[in-house]
């Protein structure tokens, strides 16, 4: 780490709010790409050779390569809560700490999840491009149908935080909340939420709408395929809001467009930025830029909480949202 004596360096690999900038320069040399466009890993690993701490976002692979030639470093901030972009066993063998920004966009992304759920099973957004290309005609008793949130019954798949918040905001709709996670809860936290704990099976086949909210780890990948969900009801809405790859997209198109499911809703993707063609082509989606916490307060928050993680592990502190905790025993 930098001595007294001397400013810290630091990487910024992307744009950030100006008053970010303004916390990091009061404390450190800053290398800043104020780009809004990531860089090509060799640019990267280059970029994090010579510094001591960088702020990154999900979209920073910070893997072997990009690692390869950061000697110096001490701290790795992601302007995220999920960190699958983050190659955590590497980063502790090499000493570094990694560090994210959960809580402060739980409720935001909750309500993301909901409106994504809600947006997809009553088929806004087809409703909306269906009327601006002109076709609304007339008001009809049987026209854009869609299925009901209120009273239904809801299958929350990971039960973190996030999980939580979704199922607080389900039981204001009346709605049944059952979940799926890698451990059973607390009993508290269940009652809590009112969500009785299932198999992944029973939840795809009871659901009548179901939520992914889990983090992506590659166990998790394609965690929703054609076997799940053929499991899943004809009249049931898939929510995505947590990563990318955890639903097999051609399996979810198949689905889509053979009225296996009713609908879907994704705010991320396999291969984001870049969109499978395929999903672009079924009107019963909802498709939305991975904006789960994108709103001004919540965009603010996660800048500078990956700031303070930042400054606190350069200041040999320990960060607020360490991930790698065995380095600080
Ligand atoms: C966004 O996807 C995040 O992990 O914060």
């Amino acid at each position: 780490m930098a001595s007294s004596m001397s400013k810290p360096k630091i990487f910024v690999a992307r744009q950030i709010f100006p008053e970010g900038l303004e916390r990091l320069r009061a404390i450190a040399e800053v290398d800043y790409n104020d780009q809004s466009v990531p860089l090509s890993p060799v640019d990267l690993s280059l970029r994090l050779a010579h510094v001591d701490g960088a702020l990154v976002t999900g979209s920073e692979k910070i893997d072997a390569q990009t690692l390869s030639q950061a000697h110096r470093l001490k701290i790795v901030s992601n302007i995220a809560v999920g960190f699958n972009n983050f190659d955590i066993q590497l980063l502790t063998e090499k000493n570094i700490l990694a560090t994210n920004t959960p809580e402060v966009l739980t409720d935001t992304t909750a309500d993301m999840g909901f409106l994504l759920l809600m947006a997809a099973a009553r088929r806004l957004s087809e409703g909306e491009h269906w009327l601006r290309a002109g076709h609304w005609q007339n008001w009809s008793l049987g026209g854009m149908m869609g299925m009901d949130i209120h009273h239904s019954t809801i299958g929350v798949m990971g039960m973190g935080r996030i999980g939580q918040a979704i199922a607080k905001r389900a039981l204001a709709f009346g709605m049944t909340v059952i979940y799926y996670n890698r451990r059973q809860l607390p009993k508290e936290i269940e009652k809590e939420c009112q969500a009785t704990y299932v198999t992944k099976e029973e939840l795809l086949k009871t659901a009548d709408h179901v939520m992914l909210v889990m983090p992506y780890v590659p166990e998790n990948h394609h965690f929703i395929g054609e076997k799940e969900l053929a499991l899943m009801k004809s009249t049931a809405t898939l929510v995505n809001i947590a990563r990318g790859g955890i639903v097999d997209e051609n399996a979810l198109i198949h689905a889509l467009k053979n009225q296996i499911i009713f609908s879907a809703g994704l705010d991320v993707y396999e291969g984001e930025p870049n969109i499978h063609p395929g999903l672009l082509e079924v009107p019963n989606i909802v498709l939305a830029p991975h904006i789960g916490s994108a709103t001004q307060k919540t965009r603010l928050a996660m800048m500078h909480l990956a700031i303070d993680n930042l400054i606190a592990g350069l200041n040999h502190q320990q960060p607020p949202n360490l991930i790698n905790t065995d380095l600080w025993k």
